[in-house]
């Protein structure tokens, strides 16, 4: 273990300074909202290498990435009101509590649907003390499972010490259901941390916090599930929620979508031509973040299994760019933002990335 530690911490100061290296290189303008490089936000950390939200993704993502890297949390509530980083709302995917709570296990409607698993809401913090954090997908290494422990949202900002914070909201109506209030959370969250953004799939969430963040820094951010999936608050698919961005605007200055949002791909896993959506968010004022990269999850074949040609789909194709990328390897998007863009025909300067 600690031999591997040592390992990784060269290969994290060779790449952490030949990426500040480059960052003091001048681009060529990005079709950003506001002309900014598109920003890099690390779901859990560098969760495609350790487990999710676990101390070492968090300080592997901001080691090996762009100097405003942003770590992205999925707040779970425990029952004593404690914000913690789990990626998912059954914390029994990521983590190693159907063993060391095997009578746990309960059913609970989620969004209206019956839903069984192992739930925050029933634990206090102290109990989940003997619990560990282990991968969530099957194809990633097991060897970091089972050691590393559950993160509060305060550990995060306390021992990390982030460059930039992404709170991510997913159930706020199912807290709410367990007198767990997750508007409390943020707000209070607010006072002592700074918060950079705050993104929630729930319409009513944003709506109940919109006048307490307006004069603040903090951005909302409105998540698209799948098109054919259901908004809880309105009843509305979030396809037919994508049709009138205006009233996103009312309470979210951004808005995070699958990357086929932009990209569709067809049955065959082919790339489609892109939407107008991109153009269509900045238009209006909206930021746009793009979900779901993986280098390990397969993704169209048009990009050749080639994550650096994926992102530069995104961000450099000369009609629009996204405002920002969620991903679990952050370290690629780093390297394609700060060094593989605007490179044009003169490949030449690839060169420079790797010396
Ligand atoms: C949890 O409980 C449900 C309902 O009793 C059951 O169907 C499911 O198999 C259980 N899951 C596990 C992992 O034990
Ligand atoms: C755990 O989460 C991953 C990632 O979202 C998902 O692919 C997997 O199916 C989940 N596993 C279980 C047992 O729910
Ligand atoms: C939530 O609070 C209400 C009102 O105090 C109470 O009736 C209800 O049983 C509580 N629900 C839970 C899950 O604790
Ligand atoms: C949403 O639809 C369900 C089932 O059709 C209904 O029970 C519920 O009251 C509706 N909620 C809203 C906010 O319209
Ligand atoms: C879109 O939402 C805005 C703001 O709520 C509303 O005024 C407008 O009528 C809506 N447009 C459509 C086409 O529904
Ligand atoms: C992706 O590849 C397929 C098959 O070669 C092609 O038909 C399609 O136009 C490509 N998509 C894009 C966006 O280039």
């Amino acid at each position: 273990m600690c031999n591997l530690r040592w390992l990784f911490t060269l290969f994290i100061c060779y790449v952490s300074l030949t990426v500040a290296q480059r960052s003091a290189r001048k681009t060529s303008p990005w079709l950003t909202l506001k002309g900014h490089r598109p920003l890099v936000v690390a779901r859990g950390g560098f969760s495609g290498l350790f487990p999710s939200s676990s101390i070492y993704a968090y300080e592997l993502a901001l080691t090996t990435g762009v100097s405003d890297m942003i770590l992205w949390c999925d707040v779970q509530l425990t029952k004593d009101n404690v914000g913690i980083c789990l990626p998912h709302l059954n914390i029994a995917n990521g983590t190693t509590i159907s063993s060391v709570h095997d009578k746990g296990n309960k059913t609970y409607p989620v969004n209206g649907v019956l839903t069984s698993g192992w739930f925050s809401v029933d634990f206090s913090f102290d109990e989940l003390n003997n619990v560990f954090l282990a991968q969530d997908i099957f194809s990633r290494s097991p060897v970091f499972d089972d050691s590393l422990q559950i993160l509060t949202v305060e550990d995060v900002v306390k021992k990390v010490k982030p460059s930039g914070l992404w709170l991510n909201v997913q159930h706020a109506a199912f807290y709410s259901q367990h007198n767990l209030s997750m508007r409390h959370f943020v707000i209070s969250t607010s006072r002592k941390a700074i918060i950079n953004y705050i993104s929630s799939p729930e319409v009513n969430f944003l709506r109940s916090i919109v006048t307490r963040f307006k004069a603040s820094k903090t951005k909302l951010v409105f998540r698209f599930l799948e098109q054919d999936e259901t908004e809880p608050s309105t009843n509305q698919t979030y396809g037919s929620l994508l049709t009138n961005l205006t009233l996103i605007k009312s309470f979210a200055s951004a808005i995070l979508v699958p990357k086929s949002y932009i990209w569709p791909v067809d049955k065959d896993f082919y790339l489609q031509p892109p939407t107008s959506l991109v153009l269509d968010a900045h238009k209006e004022g909206l930021e746009i973040f793009a979900s779901d990269f993986m280098n390990d999850v397969s993704f169209a074949y048009n990009y050749s299994y080639d994550p650096v040609a994926e992102y530069l789909s995104f961000v450099d194709n000369g009609k629009f760019s996204v405002d920002g990328v969620l991903s679990d390897n952050p370290i690629t998007p780093s390297l394609t933002f700060d060094c593989l863009s605007h490179l044009g025909k003169n490949k030449l300067r690839q060169g420079q990335c790797f010396q």
